[in-house]
């Protein structure tokens, strides 16, 4: 029989009270943690500011903490740490990416924006420090539809890097664009078949998607929308259940919100937990204290990438 002995490493070196340690980190760094939905339930709980990419995004902005620590992906914190260059911009697991974010590499982006060079790009916040180096404008689920309505009718635009978002973008706007063929593999794992199957079991729920979703899943929806949106969504309606298509981290402020309604994870293709992001996952309640504590990883970048990627966030969150 085997028997497990505890290495006598991290346990040892971690306090009993992570909650309790992080709390004083927090007032003796000056620190704020903003955490996105797709966190643990237990990051959501610790987080002073929780939010879509976009509230995110605004609260880095304004924040007068000397300290970020970002509990979500890496593109989420670089974008805090473009917006505050003199703050330290901690990322608890550095390994922390995003699918969608991988699927546009800068060089390849760069000859794709070669062949349309009368064409305005819109990057997707999804998206590494070198691409919103080359766009014009960001912009997030939440204000995708917005943004670009505001762009002259006569002018092309090039949508990177969702196709799914941008593909749903058209069909809101009338406008057509040039789509980067990327996409995110946690939204592209719902399976429509299920979908419908579980829809039937549950014919009161309604179906509420995120628009990395695929058109097949996202024409059963009966709203579409950013995180936040979605959360906002279910606390205005009266419906008994829902059946949530989008990570199911999600859940937990639904639940805590709605207690009485029923929250169904839209089912992925496989028998699989492949709706959980496995990036957004690599971050835990462990990793945070140990950040704050050693005050790393950080989030650095070359100073000329960093102001050429502020620009277009500012445009983005002029516009918005
Ligand atoms: P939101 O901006 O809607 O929170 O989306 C972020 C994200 O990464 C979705 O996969
Ligand atoms: Fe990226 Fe998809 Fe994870 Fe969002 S859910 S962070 S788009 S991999």
């Amino acid at each position: 029989m085997f028997t497990t002995v505890a290495p006598r490493s991290q346990a040892q070196l971690l306090p009993r009270d992570l909650f309790g340690a992080i709390a004083d980190l927090k007032r003796d760094l000056n620190a704020v943690i903003l955490a996105h939905y797709y966190q643990d339930n237990d990051i959501q709980d610790v987080a002073d500011y929780l939010g879509d990419s976009l509230g995110l995004a605004r609260q880095a902005a304004t924040t007068n903490a000397d300290v970020i620590v970002f509990a979500g992906v890496h593109f989420m914190a670089e974008t805090a740490k473009i917006l505050n260059p003199e703050k330290l911009v901690l990322l608890p697991d550095l390994d922390a990416g995003c699918s969608l974010a991988d699927s546009c590499p800068p060089e390849a982006f760069a000859e794709f924006k070669a062949q349309h060079p009368d064409h305005l790009v819109v990057s997707y916040i999804n998206c590494t420090a070198a691409i919103k180096a080359m766009s014009d404008i960001i912009c997030t689920s939440s204000n995708a539809v917005k943004i670009i309505n505001q762009i002259p009718a006569d002018q092309p635009i090039i949508f990177a890097p969702d196709r799914n978002l941008g593909r749903y973008v058209m069909e809101q706007t009338g406008r057509d664009m040039v789509l980067w063929q990327g996409s995110c593999i946690v939204h592209e794992t719902f399976s429509e078949r299920k979908l419908v199957q579980l829809h039937v079991q549950h014919p009161e729920a309604q179906i509420v998607a995120h628009p990395e979703c695929e058109p097949q899943v996202l024409r059963h929806a009966e709203f579409v929308g950013s995180t936040t949106a979605l959360l906002n969504y279910v606390q205005t309606q009266a419906a008994p259940s829902y059946i949530v298509a989008t990570e199911p981290g999600i859940l937990h402020q639904m639940q805590k919100a709605c207690p009485s309604t029923e929250f169904i994870p839209a089912p992925p293709m496989n028998n699989c937990n492949c709706n959980e992001c496995p990036h957004m996952r690599l971050n835990t309640l462990e990793k945070i204290y140990l950040a704050m504590r050693d005050r790393q990883p950080e989030i650095t970048m070359p100073e000329s990438v960093r102001q050429q990627a502020l620009k277009p966030i500012q445009r983005m969150l002029e516009m918005s």
